[in-house]
């Protein structure tokens, strides 16, 4: 099974494993992992499920979708909606650190 590091706002960080498919977003959810609220449930109208990318990842992640693009626009570099980052033997080691502000 993938797995990913999250990070949490106060620094906290933690490795997950994930069933394959799963998104990000909901491998801190079920964790109860802080400041990563989800609201919509992934359905990519609330933006609140933000995080910033691990460099060394970034780049091997599918672009984002018009929707995607349009929440994280203005954030700061390297962010993604973590509902659309898929757990896969591709992003098996993902490292991710949940935004600063969701809002
Ligand atoms: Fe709402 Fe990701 S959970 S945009």
């Amino acid at each position: 099974m993938p797995s990913v590091t999250i990070t949490d706002p106060d620094g906290v960080s933690q490795v997950f494993t994930a069933e394959d498919g799963e998104a990000v977003m909901q491998v801190a959810v079920r964790n109860k992992v802080e400041g990563l609220y989800a609201e919509c449930g992934g359905s990519q109208t609330c933006g609140t499920c933000k995080v910033t990318v691990d460099p060394d990842w970034f780049d091997r992640l599918p672009p984002p979708g018009e929707n995607e693009v349009s929440l994280i626009d203005g954030c700061p570099p390297n962010t993604r909606l973590s509902c659309q980052i898929r757990m896969s033997a591709a992003t098996d080691g993902i490292v991710v650190r949940v935004a600063d502000s969701q809002y």
